[in-house]
């Protein structure tokens, strides 16, 4: 008899800015215990901090495109070192290039493990456009909200931690505008990459906050069903005769 021994979980958000992500990954996190490693946010920190990074990343960020690839996976790789992302971790923002993607899927390989799945929220253009204009964060925890969609408790706090809401310099039309470009051109043809490996699931991210953490839940259960039954499969296998 083989012991049933859970594999980490890694699965990945996609999708366009303000299509939810942040939102989603925040709660499916906390209720599945896994880290949520948003790269927009790692990056954030590193400016309000000051680093070497951080002062690197803003000129991009300001402009709404991407930060380079090198820095960016050299960040991630280095966050997925430690200890607390041993059981797995939500993707929220990466990977958004080929390049991103490729460095992912080795790293992961070189461990025995592998993504399990990619949901990628679907937004038509105009409803992010409401989505980002409205949107007010939490310096403290990362979550988001909306002033029409989902409105904090007490204005300017967060209901999660307390923290003060700001909206992001790179929230206006302009930045924006850029950003929306920069997502079609770069990082939608990761659809087909993940498409292609049979790990693409596309859910609707009109529906309400609610319904999009349901459909995530499923999707994200079936995955690690998938990943699990892989796993252990694989290790009741006996050794190949030489
Ligand atoms: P990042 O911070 O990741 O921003 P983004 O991808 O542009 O996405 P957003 O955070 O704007 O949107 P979201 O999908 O999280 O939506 P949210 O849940 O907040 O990246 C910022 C920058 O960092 C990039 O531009 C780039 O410069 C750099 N960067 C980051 N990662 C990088 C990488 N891998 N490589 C290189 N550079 C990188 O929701 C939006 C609003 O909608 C909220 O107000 C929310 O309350 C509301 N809302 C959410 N869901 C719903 C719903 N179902 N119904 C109604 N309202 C909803
Ligand atoms: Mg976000």
């Amino acid at each position: 008899m083989v012991a049933r021994v859970e594999p980490p979980l890694y699965c990945i958000l996609l999708g366009p800015p303000g299509a939810g992500k942040g939102t989603q990954a925040i709660t499916l996190s906390q209720d599945l215990g896994l880290i949520r490693l948003s790269t927009g946010d790692l990056f954030r920190e590193n400016i309000a901090k000051q680093t070497d990074l951080g002062l690197r990343a803003r000129a991009y960020m300001d402009r709404g495109e991407l930060v380079p690839d090198d820095v960016t996976i050299g960040m991630v790789l280095e966050r997925l070192r430690r200890p607390d992302c041993a059981a797995g971790a939500i993707f929220d923002g990466f990977p958004r290039t080929a390049a991103q993607a490729r460095a992912l899927e080795n790293a992961l390989a070189a461990c025995e493990e592998g993504i399990a799945c990619v949901l990628d929220l679907e937004v038509s253009h105009d409803v992010l456009i409401e989505r980002l204009g409205g949107r007010w964060m939490c310096r403290g925890c990362g979550a988001s909200y909306h002033v029409s969609y989902h409105p904090p408790t007490v204005a300017g706090k967060c209901d999660e931690c307390g923290g003060e809401l700001y909206q992001r310099p790179d929230d206006n039309p302009e930045t924006v505008a850029n950003r929306l470009r920069v997502y079609v051109e770069q990082t939608e043809p990761l659809q087909q990459f993940y498409r292609e490996r049979n790990l693409l699931v596309v859910i609707d991210g009109e529906q309400s906050i609610e319904d999009v953490q349901q459909a995530m839940r499923v999707a994200m259960e079936l995955a690690r069903s998938r990943r699990l039954f892989q796993f252990n499969t694989r290790r009741a296998m006996p050794p190949i005769p030489q």
